[in-house]
């Protein structure tokens, strides 16, 4: 049996919703996670450092007791935000980064940024004060492809802001494409990206071939399989600029299989398995610490985790549940299609 004892690691996008939603996903996250930077898209989105103040204590709220955890709250940028109000919330510790969404581009980005130069004004301040910037990198024009939306952004939105507010910090969200992965390994230390766990795992056949199936859709979707690939040479590269991010982003079955179904993966019950299977398969689990618990903490400047998990390789398959209930109704766990055999348990002390 392989037995592998790393850092806590943390989640560097996470989506833990609101109400019923959040206490039952919530444990999932926290049982192996010491920190994650928690999505701001709610309805109506975290747009203020006191709406995120309360949403932190309802977090805290619908922890259970026994779980050690640490929500890292981000604002959801709009055109109306006042970069006095983030830089507050920044340097009193609550608020660890803002969250760009194009108007339209995911799940609640209906008040997200039309016009990027609208908010230079917040970037500006957010780059004299060291503050991330996390983005969401998909441009929202209907003529181009949803499978283009990546690299357009990458070439006519994000390359610009960053000649534009070089000192700015900037996190490509959920990156998807070989574009995107180039892109980051071309620029300096300040740019840097998150990788999901599904993004590693399924390329965009899961989503279409042979039936359409609509709990592998997410946004950015999946794409095609060199670009997974090129993911994966990424996160198991050690290169200190790729970390995780989850994106486990919950959904109820119904709103999912659906004439029109939600985008969202969730994938916090099983996705340490994933990820140990993931480099396993990369000849790469002694680069594992560095993707999940070393990285992150790095570019966010914060101390890498002193408690510990354990990851045991077992030859019998470990299960995990397909579905968990809600109070909202049942949410379906992302289904990896191969056996896992990694066993994630707390190291006590
Ligand atoms: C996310 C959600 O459901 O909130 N959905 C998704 O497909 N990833 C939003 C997001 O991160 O794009
Ligand atoms: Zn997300």
């Amino acid at each position: 049996m392989t037995t592998l004892i790393i850092r806590k690691p943390d989640d560097w996008h996470l989506h833990l919703r609101d109400g019923a939603m959040l206490e039952a996903v919530l444990p999932h996250t926290a049982a192996h996670f010491a920190r994650a930077i928690v999505m701001p898209n709610l309805v109506p989105p975290i747009v203020t450092a006191a709406q995120a103040a309360a949403y932190r204590e309802r977090i805290m709220a619908a922890l259970p007791e026994r779980l050690d955890f640490n929500p890292l709250m981000t604002l959801y940028l709009t055109e109306e935000t006042d970069a006095a109000d983030v830089e507050a919330g920044f340097r009193n510790g609550l608020v660890v980064a803002v969250k760009l969404y194009p108007a339209g581009a995911t799940t609640n980005s209906q008040s997200g940024v039309r016009e990027i130069e609208r908010v230079y004004p917040v970037l500006e301040r957010m780059a004299a004060i060291g503050m991330p910037l996390c983005i969401h990198g998909e441009v929202t024009n209907p003529e181009i492809d949803i499978f283009d939306r990546e690299a357009v952004f990458i070439e006519t939105v994000l390359d610009p802001l960053r000649k534009r507010i070089p000192g700015l910090r900037v996190v490509m969200e959920h990156v998807t494409t070989r574009d995107g992965v180039d892109y980051v390994r071309s620029q300096d230390k300040d740019m840097a990206a998150t990788i999901t766990t599904h993004h590693l795992m399924i390329n965009r056949n899961a989503i279409l071939a042979g039936g359409i199936r609509p709990h592998y859709y997410c946004l950015p979707v999946a794409k095609r399989e060199v670009h997974r690939l090129a993911l994966r040479d990424a996160a198991v590269s050690g290169d200190a600029r790729f970390f995780l991010g989850t994106d486990s982003a919950p959904h109820t079955d119904p709103l999912k299989e659906n004439a029109c179904g939600c985008a969202g993966i969730f994938s916090a019950p099983n996705t340490l398995a994933c990820l140990a299977h993931v480099f396993e398969e990369e000849n790469a689990l002694d680069r594992l610490e560095a993707f999940v618990s070393l990285n992150g903490p790095g570019f966010y400047r914060l101390p890498p985790n002193e408690s510990r998990i354990r990851l045991e390789r077992r030859n019998e398959p470990v299960g995990f549940p397909t579905k968990i209930e809600t109070g909202d109704g049942p949410v379906t766990v992302f289904d990896p299609m191969v056996s896992l055999h990694w066993n994630v348990t707390v190291e006590a002390g």
